[in-house]
């Protein structure tokens, strides 16, 4: 597929040809190296896990004589407003200088769309490193693409496992850590799974979640927002009511009928006492839809209960409405990490969950998808006072440092 040749790429063409291309000047005169980094996200949950990278790109002050250089690709994977360009307009990220426009597609035209289309932008771009982030198909798409072509690649979020190979994820994430140069790791289970896995652990950096300094740099402009009294859970920034989140949109939670009602009709007991809001993923929308399971939603609009269906939401929108919620009901493996920094409630609507620091050390409970076991566990944690959670290790805003200092010291001694 033909795509307009980026700015960025024509303006390294002409570096190129006057060679100057691995060393400039820097505003003190001193001769300093580059390291061309490129990037590629794709869905929502990658956005904001490249954003501290980004800023911190931008800002680092040169080390060892080397700074960096950075292209951002958008595969496209994620093409709605909603869950592409509003959240990128919130991070103030700057527009990718790259969009693959592969859309949706099955899991393999979607990754081959993801590797068709990459891999004449790596060989005309040439970085030194691939940097990929957490499990999406464009995920192991953009690092298989680079390690056949012998780029180097960093793969952020690395190590987590559900165990699950029935998960796209799952599968994701095992193949990207085992063609990674260098593997960021989040928490401390990934250390060890990694190491099980045979990954010699020279490549391994326990680093924190890059999500989380995202989450702790948003925070206090999200908390400023007036969309809770928008929701009308709020009176002029007072306290709010109690009320609480649904988010769905594994395929195991939302492409079987079953269990997708089985899951609504827990949340409408619940919500007979509190309103839950619920921002509808487009492929969990379409789904509802098609096995007649919209009755389920509220349509009386400032309701008071109920299971009350949003657009997908903005990343600060989303941010101040979890901040305050009363508990938390996900499949989302972000909404589980945000909500143990927040000390909300959270319970996850799986078997198990890629993120156990969560569970050991933060607010999350992994219930399954039972609305018995859901409807108990949910009024159990209602029992309990409001927040409270531990911080694991490194979740404290300055993961994204980590990884620049790694990229360094790697480059460094190139
Ligand atoms: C993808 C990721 C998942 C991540 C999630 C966050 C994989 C395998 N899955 O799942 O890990 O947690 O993103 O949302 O990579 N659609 C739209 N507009 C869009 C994008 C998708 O309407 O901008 C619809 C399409 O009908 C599409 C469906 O949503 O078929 C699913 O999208 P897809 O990208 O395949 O996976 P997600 O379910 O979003």
């Amino acid at each position: 597929m033909p795509y307009p040749r980026p700015t960025v790429l024509c303006a390294l063409d002409w570096c190129r040809s006057y060679e100057l291309i691995f060393q400039i000047f820097s505003p003190v005169g001193r001769c300093v190296g580059m390291i061309r980094l490129l990037s590629v996200v794709g869905a929502r949950p990658n956005f904001m896990k490249i954003a501290p990278l980004i800023e911190e790109f931008r800002n680092r002050e040169p080390a060892q004589d080397l700074i960096f250089e950075h292209c951002l690709v958008h595969s496209g994977q994620h093409y709605d407003q909603l869950l592409s360009g509003n959240i990128f307009n919130d991070l103030g990220l700057p527009p990718p200088d790259i969009n693959l426009e592969v859309a949706s597609g099955s899991h393999a035209v979607q990754t081959a769309e993801v590797m068709k289309r990459l891999e004449p932008v790596l060989l005309d771009y040439r970085p030194d490193m691939v940097l990929v982030v957490g499990d999406v198909n464009s995920t192991l798409a953009a690092a298989l693409t680079a390690a056949k072509l012998g780029i180097a690649v960093a793969h952020i979020e690395a190590g987590l496992r559900s165990f699950d190979m029935k998960m796209p994820e799952e599968i994701n994430r095992k193949l990207t850590d085992a063609i990674s140069t260098l593997l960021f790791v989040s928490e401390q289970s990934g250390i060890g799974n990694l190491q099980r896995e045979g990954i010699a652990s020279e490549k391994v950096f326990l680093v924190g979640n890059v999500m989380i300094d995202c989450l702790l740099r948003h925070r206090e402009v999200a908390a400023k927002l007036s969309f809770l009294d928008q929701l009308g859970v709020r009176k002029n920034g007072g306290d709010p009511i109690p009320y609480g989140i649904l988010t769905l949109h594994r395929p195991s939670n939302v492409d079987d009928p079953k269990t997708l009602a089985g899951i609504l009709n827990a949340m409408k007991t619940l919500a007979a006492e509190f309103p839950i809001f619920f921002p509808v993923h487009p492929r969990t929308r379409k789904n509802l839809e098609n096995f007649g399971l919209l009755n389920y939603l509220s349509d009386a609009a400032g309701s008071r209960t109920g299971i009350i269906p949003l657009d997908p939401l903005g990343y600060l929108e989303f941010l101040s409405l979890n901040d305050q919620a009363r508990i938390v009901f996900t499949d989302s493996g972000g909404v589980q990490e945000e909500t143990t920094v927040l000390g909300i409630p959270c319970l996850t609507l799986r078997d198990n969950t890629e993120r156990p620091a969560t569970v050991e050390q933060g607010s999350n409970e992994v219930v399954g998808v039972d609305p018995v076991r859901i409807i108990a566990a949910a009024r159990c944690a209602l029992q309990k006072p409001g927040r409270s959670s531990q911080r694991p290790t490194l979740w404290d805003g300055k993961a994204a440092s980590r990884i620049a200092a790694v990229l360094l010291e790697y480059f460094g001694r190139q």
